[in-house]
């Protein structure tokens, strides 16, 4: 765990003007987590600023303790432009052991309405002789047509992945393609689920329609953010373009523009860690740290805000028409980082 402070009052520009979304400013707010509302706030407490505040109490500018399962937070936000969603990201989770499922029990006690991944989702080698293991057995409550032995699975589809290289290591990515029949061509692909839209990426290199900013899957991403009615654009792709972790660090074909293209959010596993960057005023959380091996940090990046892989765990995102939070829990239910995010939305 690394001791710098969060960032109470980054303020950013504005972004899509002209659009439907009418957003009055994005602000990283201060989440009063002892008042039931998340929304309460929009100034720093004068002590929140700069000062050794580390692991949960982070969470916790008011001094109280930590939050163990986040109840209070985004419950009770206002909702003018859409229904309000909460949804668990996690990555590299897909080991099969208990590991893996002890990140699944921290996610689904949030009772999510849909849950994503950020890839490495059957380890080792993304076979279908695991694949029911390494993912049904733990999530398959929320696995839409789903054809494996743990259950009924879902009435609709509320689980969203993303291919890992690990995925990618049997016949071409073909029992990922076929246990989870994913809309597209289901290598990437976007949902919208209202308030929030799913950009799905696939960043790995074996990628056909390729990984770079000028890549046909780029150009897609760009055509479809451009499209997006929704409030917050959420976009998801396995390796990460900005990490300071040691074992793959940051990928540069992989710094697309996705701010000036209209993301909200990036989200990347592949670095087996917790981090939370911010580049340009867009956040960057890599969010590797479900169930696998865990990696080690090198010397931060700049834009480096929260590092953790102290233990496993999972992000807990909350949307409302006024404002997005992250949220990431460990497997303890100790919250060691939120990032709030206001952005008014209207239809
Ligand atoms: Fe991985």
């Amino acid at each position: 765990m690394t001791g710098e402070p969060i960032e109470w009052n980054a303020n950013a520009p504005a972004r899509r003007a002209g659009r439907r979304l009418a957003a009055w400013g994005l602000a990283l707010m201060w989440v009063t987590a002892s008042s039931g509302s998340a929304w309460a706030a929009s100034k720093p407490p004068p002590d929140a600023g700069h000062g050794a505040v580390t692991g949960a109490q982070r969470a916790r500018p008011d001094g109280g303790p930590p939050a163990r399962d986040g109840s209070d937070v985004g419950s009770s936000a206002p909702t003018d432009a859409g229904t309000a969603l909460r949804f668990g990201v996690i990555g590299d989770f897909g080991s099969g052991d208990s590991h893996e499922s002890d990140v699944a029990r921290l996610v689904k006690g949030w009772t999510p309405d849909f849950i994503v991944t950020t890839g490495d989702n059957n380890y080792p080698n993304g076979s279908a002789a695991t694949i029911d293991d390494h993912i049904g057995k733990d999530y398959s409550d929320y696995i839409g047509d789903y054809r494996g032995k743990y259950g009924k699975g879902s009435a609709t589809r509320r689980f969203w992945p993303v291919p890992g290289n690990h995925d990618w290591r049997t016949d071409q990515l073909r029992p990922y393609l076929d246990y989870f029949q994913l809309p597209g061509n289901g290598r990437y692909y976007e949902t919208d689920l209202g308030l929030v839209h799913l950009f799905m990426l696939d960043f790995d290199r074996e990628e056909p329609d390729g990984n770079t900013a000028d890549s046909k899957q780029a150009r897609w991403l760009k055509e479809r953010l451009a499209a997006s009615k929704s409030c917050f654009n959420v976009v998801v792709g396995h390796q990460a373009p900005y990490s300071s972790g040691a074992r793959h660090g940051s990928d540069p074909k992989l710094q697309w523009p996705f701010r000036e293209w209209g993301a909200d959010v990036v989200f990347s596993g592949h670095e087996h860690l917790y981090e939370r960057l911010d580049v340009g005023g867009l956040p960057f959380i890599v969010d590797g740290i479900g169930g696998a091996e865990r990696y080690e940090f090198v010397k931060p990046l700049p834009e480096s805000k929260v590092r953790y892989r102290d233990d496993w765990g999972a992000v807990r995102v909350s949307a409302t028409g006024a404002g997005i939070t992250y949220e990431f829990f460990t497997v303890k239910g100790e919250r060691i980082d939120q990032l709030a995010v206001a952005k008014r939305c209207v239809h």
